[in-house]
């Protein structure tokens, strides 16, 4: 590994990220239990409902991983909606497509850059993307590709860990400390566990995400946050005149 690919910058070549997610893809899922106490799957549900899909409609969710969110997409576009989940790191879509079962065309996995999305432009009513944004080399450049492939008035939806206000004692301990141990003892990957927090204090603090998402052409942009301000819900609106 290179001095510039130190797992505690939370920096890491694309190549190195899909290669850490290839690897904890068997535990990832119960590492998510246990470091959110099971509030994980309650966030990507409010990500889901504020991607405004309904029967019919459709989505894509970009770093898809496991592909939770792309399953409560689903339940609200069923039964002749569509969603397709997109993520480079072939281990975690195999698990994201064990999950979906015989769902059938409307629920895809499919390999793919989030900075170089297989779709055309405004093709879905929405695109999510939970936990992921900050491992993408280009913040910009994804955000640009999200709105890209959102037809006009449609949504982007962004849910991601971030540095609370207030608690940030107990918060450094929790992410600096407890977070790379059960990463080490649960995931067998200190070096996951360690890029974990610091990519998160190296990622804009929501005001300036909500910036950024007004930059790549986003209007209507709202965040809230939950878990005392740990993570962030952040969603905009592709403009409905022509861009
Ligand atoms: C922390 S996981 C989040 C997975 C899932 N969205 C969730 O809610 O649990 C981040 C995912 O982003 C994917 N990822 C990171 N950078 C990516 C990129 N440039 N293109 C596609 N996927 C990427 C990783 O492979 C990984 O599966």
């Amino acid at each position: 590994m290179s001095a510039t690919a130190d797992p505690r910058s939370g920096r890491l070549p694309a190549g190195e990220v899909r290669a850490m997610f290839d690897r904890i893809a068997p535990r990832y899922d119960l590492l998510n239990r246990v470091m959110t106490a099971g509030l994980d799957g309650r966030w990507r549900e409010a990500a889901a409902a504020a991607a405004d899909v309904a029967a019919g409609g459709s989505a894509i969710d970009v770093c898809t991983g496991t592909g939770d969110l792309a399953l409560a997409l689903a339940r609200r576009v069923t039964p002749s909606g569509r969603v397709l989940g997109v993520d480079f790191a072939e281990n975690m879509l195999e698990i994201a497509r064990q999950k979906a079962g015989e769902r059938g065309p409307s629920l895809e996995f499919v390999a793919g850059d989030a900075l170089a999305l297989p779709a055309a432009d405004d093709s879905f009513d929405a695109a999510t993307v939970a936990f992921g944004i900050r491992n993408v080399s280009d913040l910009d450049g994804a955000l640009a590709e999200m709105a890209r492939v959102v037809r006009p008035g449609g949504k982007v939806v962004i849910l991601e860990i971030t540095t609370p206000r207030r608690l940030r004692g107990f918060y450094h301990a929790w992410f600096d400390r407890v977070v790379p141990l059960l990463g080490r003892v649960l995931g067998r990957d200190g070096d996951a566990y360690g890029y974990l927090p610091a990519s998160v204090r190296r990622f804009p603090e929501p005001p300036e995400l909500a910036r950024r998402m007004s930059q790549a052409g986003l209007v209507d942009i709202r965040w809230r946050p939950f878990a005392a301000g740990i993570i962030a819900l952040h969603h905009g609106r592709v403009p409905s005149s022509p861009r």
